[in-house]
């Protein structure tokens, strides 16, 4: 059965272009996100991939560890990478899992046949510190990810794991929040210092907790 939003992250143990991977083990308490892309050597993953290189140092800001997983042999990644750093003019520094033998693919249900019997599509899942997956996107090969949306989507997890507070639309780092259904407007008042704007009483704003 595909893999929904709560469920544990399926373990496993791969060679990749850092070496063997336990996953669990290699995420330890960080945050993590394991992503898809159809096949090496292809224009839109290029562009994927140095785009999540570029970005590494803000996923390392969050302690969020990224893996990246494609179909193709080890042999096949090392050479590939040299492409990506050369035209993105960026450092890859993150694993790329060989998966020829299409195991992690399966167990992340990252094959869509209808979509293409051999290839992967575009999936990606955030993995939280306790392991359960917090967020499943699925695009086509034929359309590259917004990578600074999934930073923006783990500026909101993180934040909502701590805080009994949800992001609005287009939220972004930095701006207002709104309070948690699950919380009065009495007892937000109290929580939340800053102060609780009562829109409607189902829609109650205060600014960020942690800025
Ligand atoms: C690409 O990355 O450009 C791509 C990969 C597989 C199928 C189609 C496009």
């Amino acid at each position: 059965m595909a893999l929904r939003l709560g469920d544990t992250a399926p373990d496993f143990t791969v060679q990749t272009t850092a070496g063997e991977i336990r996953f669990h083990e290699y995420l330890g308490n960080s945050w993590g996100i394991l992503f898809s892309h159809p096949a090496d050597y292809t224009p839109v993953c290029t562009t994927e991939l140095g785009k999540t290189a570029l970005l590494q140092e803000e996923f390392r800001k969050r302690d969020v560890k990224v893996l990246a997983v494609s179909v193709d042999p080890l042999d096949k990644h090392a050479g590939w990478v040299n492409d990506i750093n050369e035209t993105q003019h960026c450092r890859v520094d993150f694993p790329i899992i060989a998966d020829p033998d299409r195991v992690v693919a399966g167990l992340y249900d990252m094959i869509h046949p209808n979509a293409s019997e051999t290839f992967t599509v575009r999936s990606l899942f955030v993995i939280g510190p306790d392991k359960k997956i917090k967020l499943i996107i699925t695009y086509p090969a034929s359309t590259g990810r917004n990578f600074t949306e999934v930073l923006r989507v783990v500026d909101s997890l993180q934040l909502t794991a701590k805080y009994s507070v949800a992001t609005p639309a287009d939220w972004k780092n930095g701006e207002d929040v709104i309070v948690a259904l699950s919380v009065s407007t009495e007892e937000a008042r109290q929580k939340f210092e800053k102060g609780v704007n009562v829109v409607k009483p189902y829609l109650r704003y205060t600014p960020q907790p942690d800025k």
